[in-house]
């Protein structure tokens, strides 16, 4: 088997961490995404991933210089512009010269769906393209789907306006996809999987899905990356239940760290008191500092007696002052993003 992961979006969602950083190679516990999820397709048998580059290419090869991702073979797909979905998954099947059915998943996805049962699905339906569906309580910022009893797919609508999605079963970011997809998108041209290509496999009838109450997660904004990593802690996610603090942090002896994640060589001050927090490698949380609900990035620093709180980002390298109250802000403010 192989798979296209698409590791080329520009992360907007989670600047400040995501301006020097592509999303799929952010920490998640104590590896990063992009781990996670090939990892994941190396334990369903996938011996091939065909990463889909665009923003910040270089920063993929660099973190895997061997070309290999936790035991899984890497091979890289450079798009010379932003393609969208469509165009980036052709332009990768492509250039690795994909000639059989395959997978292709969005990369900032983090789930147990049984990805063998969607294969499955796919070759019994004799279907062109099968995906997978989760339920989630609001699809408004997702692709809905409505299926037939047969899981054929009638409807796929992107991103709906709210409240007027036909179903709270969407597109879970995993795809079986024949080759003769990629009939359907023009190369060298911006194309979406989601608004373009599905729409038209579902009028045609080509297109089937398959539900699944699996653990599920798109890590795209500040508040799904934390609660991602805060339910492997919690351990929601099958496997073992993994402890947030590294062995390599350091957390003084009168400072509290609760249901958070501290980095290697970070370290938590005297009195300190993180909360459902992540606090990346190298970060230095100053004495009787309140984290609460929010990331503070690697090597930021946080003054003693401050408080970040309820969602706010701390950029990689960034100070907080001492005594300062953060709440739902960004460091550097947006309107200093470049
Ligand atoms: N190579 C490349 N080129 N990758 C891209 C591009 C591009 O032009 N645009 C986006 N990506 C990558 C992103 O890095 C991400 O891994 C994936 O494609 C999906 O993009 P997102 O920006 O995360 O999309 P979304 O979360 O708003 O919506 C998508 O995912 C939802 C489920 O998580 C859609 O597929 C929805 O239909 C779906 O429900
Ligand atoms: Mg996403």
């Amino acid at each position: 088997m192989r798979a296209v992961v698409l590791v080329g979006g520009f992360g907007t969602r989670l600047r400040p961490l995501t301006l020097g950083c592509p999303k799929q190679l952010l920490p998640v516990v104590h590896s990063t995404m992009i781990e996670r999820v090939v990892g994941r397709l190396g334990e369903i048998g996938v011996t091939e991933v065909v990463l889909s580059l665009g923003y910040q290419p270089d920063s993929f090869r660099e973190a895997f210089p061997d070309g290999r991702c936790v035991g899984v073979e890497l091979c890289y797909a450079q798009e010379p512009e932003p393609l969208d979905t469509a165009g980036a998954i052709a332009f990768a099947a492509r250039a690795a010269g994909i000639d059989d059915t395959f997978l292709a998943l969005n990369g900032d996805v983090l789930t147990d769906l049984d990805v063998g049962a969607l294969w499955a699905l796919h070759a019994e339906r004799g279907a062109r393209a099968t995906i997978a569906l989760t339920p989630v309580e609001d699809p408004s910022r997702y692709g809905v789907v409505v299926t037939d009893d047969d899981g054929r797919v009638r409807q796929f609508i992107e991103k709906p306006a709210p409240g007027t999605a036909p179903s709270n079963w969407i597109n879970a970011g995993t795809y079986v996809l024949e080759p003769s997809v990629l009939d359907l998108v023009e190369p060298g041209r911006p194309s979406s999987i989601e608004r373009d290509v599905f729409p038209r496999l579902a009028s045609e009838g080509s297109l089937f899905a398959m539900g699944s109450e699996a653990y599920w997660i798109d890590a795209g904004t500040p508040e799904a990356y934390i609660a991602a990593q805060l339910d492997e802690l919690d351990g929601r996610r099958s496997g073992a239940h993994v402890s947030g603090i590294h062995p390599g942090a350091f957390v003084a002896a009168t400072a509290k760290v609760e249901r958070s994640v501290v980095g290697e060589a970070a370290s938590i001050a005297e009195g300190a008191l993180v909360v459902d927090s992540i606090v990346m490698r190298g970060a230095v949380i100053g004495g009787c500092a309140v984290i609460r609900n929010s990331i503070v990035g690697w090597d930021a620093r946080v003054g003693s007696n401050a408080s970040v709180l309820d969602l706010s980002v701390i950029g990689p390298g960034e100070s907080v002052d001492a005594a300062l109250t953060l709440e739902g802000a960004t460091v550097p403010p947006k309107e200093m993003w470049t």
